[in-house]
């Protein structure tokens, strides 16, 4: 039987302190450098889960939906919500904290899938995953409508090459 481990071994918290070369001319983050921090949290999280090193195979769900600026204190949550053989589903959510007034807002959410990958680069299997909280649970149902909408989506995109 397929061995699992909680979410909880997994999840994953960064503080990032947003300053001026991260933000536009209108002093707020560059919508790239938030994927950059995304990013880098999903593998944490992902390596964390698999013990092994990953890779970035997709990142969609992105939403980008409000803006940190420079002084804000951006908080990156990442935590592993579904599992197939070889990869990974990681959810990510970013909230910007204003110092001042210590209001969190949610500026962004994502979610990427990542592959585990042996010392050759090939894809190497990975534990089941236990979802912890209401929301993770919520998440792991869906995944398989999730990986069957982003096939579809890789289909079109094979169309692009
Ligand atoms: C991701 C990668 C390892 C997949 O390799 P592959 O030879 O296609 O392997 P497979 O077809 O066996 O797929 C392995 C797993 O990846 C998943 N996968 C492959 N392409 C995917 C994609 N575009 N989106 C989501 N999942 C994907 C498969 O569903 C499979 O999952 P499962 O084992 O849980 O069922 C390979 O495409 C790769 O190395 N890509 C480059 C990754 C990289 O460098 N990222 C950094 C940014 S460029």
């Amino acid at each position: 039987m397929e061995q699992q481990i909680s979410a909880g071994i997994s999840r994953t918290i960064q503080t990032r302190l947003v300053l001026p070369p991260d933000t536009n001319h209108m002093g707020t983050i560059f919508g790239g450098t938030v994927l950059a921090y995304i990013d880098e949290i999903a593998a944490i999280t992902a390596m964390k889960h698999s013990g092994k090193v990953v890779v970035t195979a997709s990142i969609d769900t992105v939403n980008f939906l409000s803006s940190a600026r420079i002084g804000n204190v951006l908080i990156l949550e990442g935590v592993v919500i579904s599992t197939g053989r070889t990869s990974m589903e990681v959810y990510v959510k970013a909230e910007c904290q204003d110092i001042a007034t210590r209001e969190r807002t949610l500026t962004t959410t994502a979610i990427l899938t990542m592959v585990a990958v042996a010392e050759n680069g090939k894809p190497t299997p990975v534990y089941g995953v236990i979802p912890e909280t209401e929301k993770e649970q919520h998440l792991f149902k869906n995944a398989q409508a999730r990986k069957e909408r982003r096939m579809k989506l890789n289909e079109f995109a094979k169309e692009l090459i």
